[in-house]
């Protein structure tokens, strides 16, 4: 067996195989047996019927509907008012708890085994942590299930009686969603919210048993392609995918409504990035975003910045000053040499 197929620690495991996506018939790939293609180095070589790559392309344009939805781009803006937060929160809170306890009802079935990971993924109690931070000790009576939430929770359970080979695609969605932009959701939530900089609300985007989230993305994409599916099922599975992304927006959908019978809590709309270590630019949520967006906003709230802060201040009045003076010299100059 080789290298890139081998099964044991999950963050070792991960740690040991590069990904890349290649035409398998270029001759330097070796199969193994076990449905993943690797080439001489060990490294694993993707093809367009290996259900990781099937998946992203055919959730492709899903994903962008669901970057577009108001609540998420208000939410990556650092516009987040806190009841919504709470109840995008709750709703989370029903749907990990029918998908946990789907994959763990099925964590023997040979088409879920390899991607069960309790310790390293499951969000159930993180998320149960953060509903007593903000609700309190009584949080469970204070929840409740939304009509959205409840129809996402019942296809979950419904395909994890049925067809859990289906299961494959909620837990894509949602794990592979939530590693992919979590550290930046929630220091956005966290500078908007003015939440603790320890976590406390935050439990749900931190992964405590995951030390580098890309690693861990390529192990679970080199488990999902091991997976002995055949095409309708993976088909299948790719369909699911686009439901589930789906079941997300009818929750967003269902937030924003809610946002317009709310009292304006807006807080402090700041973009967080300006605070942040490291560059910038290196941010595919912040990109992506702003050039989505007209950019516009992003100017008046920089200005905005500028004119809150004392020494910004000085230095624009410096500025205009230095500006009018300029304006003067250049007016006045013809007449002065005539
Ligand atoms: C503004 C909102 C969002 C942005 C900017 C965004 C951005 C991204 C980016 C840049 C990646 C690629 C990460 C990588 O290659 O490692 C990604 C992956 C992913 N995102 Fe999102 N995302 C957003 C919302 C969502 C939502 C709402 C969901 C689902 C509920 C979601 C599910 C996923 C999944 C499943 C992947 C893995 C794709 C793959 O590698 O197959 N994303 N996202």
């Amino acid at each position: 067996m080789c290298l890139c197929s081998q099964r044991s620690d999950p963050t070792q495991d991960a740690g040991m195989s590069a990904v890349r996506t290649e035409d398998a018939a270029d001759g330097r790939s070796t199969a193994n047996g076990g449905g993943v293609v690797c080439d001489e180095r060990g490294v694993t070589v993707l093809r367009p019927t290996d259900l990781s790559e099937m998946l992203a392309a055919g959730t492709k344009e899903v994903h962008e509907k669901a970057e577009n939805t108001e609540f998420v781009k208000d939410f990556l803006k650092g516009r987040i008012r806190k009841e919504l937060f709470k109840l995008g929160h709750v709703a989370l809170f029903f749907t990990y708890s029918a998908l946990e306890e789907q994959m763990e009802r099925n964590k023997e079935h040979p088409h879920l085994a390899a991607l069960y990971f309790p310790h390293e993924l499951h969000r159930r109690d993180a998320l149960a942590r953060d509903l007593r931070y903000f609700y309190g000790e009584g949080w469970q009576n204070q929840i409740s299930i939304s009509p959205a939430t409840q129809r996402y929770v019942e296809r979950i359970r419904q395909i994890g009686r049925d067809q859990p080979a289906l299961l494959v695609a909620h837990a894509y969605t949602r794990y592979m969603g939530d590693l992919s932009g979590g550290q930046v959701l929630r220091k956005v939530a966290q500078r908007a919210m003015k939440l603790p900089p320890t976590g406390e609300g935050l439990n749900f985007y931190q992964f405590d048993s995951i030390h580098s989230a890309k690693a861990f993305k390529q192990l679970y994409r080199s488990r999902m392609n091991e997976l002995e599916l055949n095409a309708l099922t993976k088909q299948k599975i790719v369909e699911e995918a686009v439901l589930a992304f789906q079941f997300n927006m009818e929750i967003f959908g269902e937030l924003e409504e809610a946002g317009k019978t709310l009292q304006d809590d807006v807080l402090d709309a700041a973009p967080v990035h300006g605070e942040m270590q490291g560059d910038i630019s290196q941010c595919p949520y912040y990109t992506t975003k702003m050039a989505a967006s007209d950019g516009s906003s992003y100017i008046c709230q920089m200005a905005m910045i500028v004119l809150k802060n004392p020494s910004g201040q000085v230095l624009l009045a410096a500025w205009i000053a230095a500006l009018a003076g300029l304006a003067a010299w250049y007016l006045m100059g013809p007449a002065v040499t005539q």
